[in-house]
């Protein structure tokens, strides 16, 4: 179950649009992302986050630099990385569950396996009740959580998830964090998760990464020293820690460049 695959970027940089009136989203990024590292991402909008995510997702090729996994280079999408987009990407004509069970299609899982993986992942998105909807009867916080479903339910080595819990409430965000974690702690995957929030970047990983504004480059790497208590507390006791205060500190002052905006 556990993978032992490192995932490589080297030198990439990216530029759209034609020459005159082109735009450069990423300056350079190096990186070497390790197996069952859970990777936060965190920087100002427009800084290319989005971008390194489909670039490391292989919906495109960079302009420069490459992206492997295990030395080999990422040439398009496969079934071995999961992406969770910004915003929900669904079967409009397939219900709730068909999206849910549609990579485990893909992988030629049976079709009782398949319905035992989407019962339990609609279920810890809180959607069991809405299995037999279709998509545009979801509010857009549900759309997202089947998203979220989908993706977990297809069983990727990588998961990519582009602010995945920016449309939820509160309480729901707590708790699908915590299920993350669990589910991260006893599957070995890795998480590449972009997020606006500085304390659940510093809440969910193991190493938080922030970008300067566009074109965006790495400017704060750190590794959570928060993982090493076997049982982290709940994020609402964590926020008065110091050792968390601290971190979020850094991590806010790297997001405005050194100083308190
Ligand atoms: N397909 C594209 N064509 C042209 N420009 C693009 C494209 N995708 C992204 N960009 C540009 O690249 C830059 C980075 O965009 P990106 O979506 O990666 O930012 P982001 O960090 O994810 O921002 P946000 O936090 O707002 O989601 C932006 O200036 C954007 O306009
Ligand atoms: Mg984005």
């Amino acid at each position: 179950m556990r993978h032992d695959k490192s995932l490589v970027v080297d030198g990439v940089r990216q530029f759209f649009g034609v020459k005159g009136s082109q735009v450069q989203a990423l300056s350079r990024i190096d990186l070497v992302i390790e197996p069952g590292q859970f990777v936060c991402l965190a920087g100002p909008s427009g800084c290319g986050k989005t971008t390194l995510l489909r670039l490391v997702a292989g919906f495109m090729t960079p302009s420069e630099g490459k992206i492997t996994i295990e030395g080999k280079s990422v040439k398009g999408p496969g079934p071995d990385r999961g992406m969770v987009f910004q915003a929900a990407t669904l079967y409009p004509w397939m219900n709730v569950r068909s999206n849910v069970e549609l990579g485990l299609k893909f992988q030629k899982v049976s079709k009782a396996k398949r319905r035992e993986e989407s019962e339990r992942y609609l279920n810890m998105v809180g959607l069991s009740d809405f299995a037999e909807r279709r998509p545009y009867e979801l509010s857009g916080g549900m759309q997202q959580r089947c998203q979220i479903a989908r993706v977990l339910a297809s069983d990727p080595e990588f998961v990519l998830m582009d602010e995945p819990f920016g449309a939820l409430d509160a309480l729901t965000r707590e708790r699908l964090q915590e299920e993350l974690l669990t589910i991260w702690r006893e599957t070995g995957k890795t998480i590449l998760f972009i997020t606006h929030s500085v304390e659940e970047a510093v809440f969910l990983g193991s190493r938080v990464l922030v970008m300067s504004p566009r074109p965006g480059k790495i400017v704060l790497d750190i590794e959570s020293s928060l993982e090493e208590g076997s049982e982290r507390l709940p994020v609402s006791e964590l926020r008065s820690q110091p050792e968390f205060m601290k971190l979020v500190d850094q991590v806010r002052d790297s997001i405005h460049g050194g100083t308190h905006v």
